[in-house]
Order: C-alpha cells, then structure tokens, then sequence
C-alpha cells in the first residue's frame, strides 16, 4: 500500500443544489439552495481519495473535478438517477433540496396571463432519501440532511429515525447560499455534535472523516473496490 493512501476506498454518491419543478415549458417551483455543500463533500471525498458520483440539480457551480456529474432538473429525474447509481454506491448523502410538490398538472404550452388570479395544484414528490433508507443493503450507509428552522434537533432526529439513517446532518436556512455553515450531526448510536462555524468545505472534510469511520465497521460492498 502507498504510504498515506486510504486502505478502503469508498464510493459515495452525493446530491446537490435545488430541483425545478415546471408549471410549463418555462416556469418552475424551485428554492435558494445553492449547491455548495454537496458540491463541498464531492470535493472532500476525492480529496481523501475516495470515487464520488455527483447528481445535481442546476446550480451556478463548476463540476468539481475527478468526480462523474449527472445533471438532472426535477425532483423525478433526481429519484431516476438515484435509483440508477444507488446499489453501486457505500454511500449515499443526499444534500440536494428536493422540492416536497411538483405542480399536478404542468401545462404542455406556455401559459396565457388572464389577468385575474392563478391557483396552480401541487401533488407530493418521492421522499428520495426515504425510499434509499428502505433499500439500502447492510453495508451501505445512507447519511441525509435536515433543514430546520425551529426545534432543530427534534425536527432532524425524527427524520433520522424515520427515513432509516446512519447519520442526519441538521442545518438551519442560514446555511443556505452562504460559504460557512454551522451544522449538528447525529448517529443511531452517538449523541448531537456540532461543527461551529466553518468554511462548507472544512466541515465538509470532517464529515467524510466521520463517514469514513462509520463505514469501516461496515463490510465492503460485494463486487466493490
Ligand atoms: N429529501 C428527499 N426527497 C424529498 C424531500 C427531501 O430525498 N422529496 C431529502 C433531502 O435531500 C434531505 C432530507 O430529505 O436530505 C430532509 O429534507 P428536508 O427538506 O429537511 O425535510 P423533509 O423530509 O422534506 O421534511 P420537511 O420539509 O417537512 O421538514
């Protein structure tokens, strides 16, 4: 073995940046999500010599390098391309800001003003990171994040224990577009941490430090590196 090279190599498979969801040809329901964290953790895991496999939605960001980027717009494309990559992957962190609704009924041509007022029906998405925590083999580690507002530790830990975890990293809006972040992690097995305010890509580098000791209790996948 290279002297400081990484015995286990690990694949994550990493989502970013905010879902479009289209009312028509040109309009969307979309958030403020940035894409900066994920695209900080793919970094951070090719830069600990790990492979990574990125699906963003769009974001302004360069693909980061020496990883493989699918681009996808909409929530079902981002549950499409998840589904694909999901059973070669160890690990999956889902960071994107999948949008909750997507209009019920996108209109195929571009929609007329009437000039009186427009109530559009919105019909659930997949929860993409719940339906990888049913799926997800023994050895794989399925890490989410938990955007909350108030009750942070409550809200994250319910999410947590409900779409099936090995690790939730809670954030709070603060977070979202910004080049720091404070953000609190939890396990099944271990209690809140929090990473003060740091640059995303530092906290990036210590979340996969901790990724990284997690999946070495795990068997590498079958047929994996
Ligand atoms: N997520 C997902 N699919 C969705 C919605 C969210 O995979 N349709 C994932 C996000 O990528 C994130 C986690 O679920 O890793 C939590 O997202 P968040 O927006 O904090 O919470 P929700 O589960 O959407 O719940 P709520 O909005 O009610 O807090």
């Amino acid at each position: 073995m290279t002297p400081g090279k990484k015995s286990t190599v690990l694949r994550f498979l990493i989502t970013a940046g905010g879902t479009r969801e289209y009312i028509d040809p040109v309009r969307f329901v979309s958030n403020a999500s940035s894409g900066k964290t994920g695209y900080a953790l793919v970094r951070a895991a090719i830069g600990a010599g790990h492979k990574a496999t990125l699906i963003t939605a769009p974001t302004a960001l360069r693909a980061p390098a020496g990883a493989k980027t699918i681009k996808v717009e909409t929530a079902a494309g981002m549950f499409e391309a998840v589904k694909k990559y999901f059973d070669k992957c160890n690990c999956l962190i889902m960071t994107a800001a999948v949008a909750d609704y997507a209009p019920a009924g996108p209109a195929k041509n571009k929609m007329k003003k009437t000039g009186t007022g427009l109530t559009i029906k919105l019909k659930p998405t997949k929860d993409i990171l719940k339906w990888a925590g049913r799926h997800k083999k023994k050895n794989q580690l399925v890490v989410g994040f938990a955007l909350e507002d108030k009750a942070i530790k409550t809200g994250a830990e319910k999410k947590l224990v409900e779409k099936n975890l090995d690790m939730i990293i809670a954030n709070t809006p603060a977070a979202i577009g910004a080049d720091k972040s404070v953000i609190w992690i939890k396990t099944p097995d271990t209690k809140w941490a929090m990473l003060a305010l740091a640059s995303k890509i530092a906290t990036a580098k210590k979340i996969i430090a901790m990724i990284e000791n997690i999946a070495s209790w795990h068997k590498p996948l079958p047929g994996g590196i």
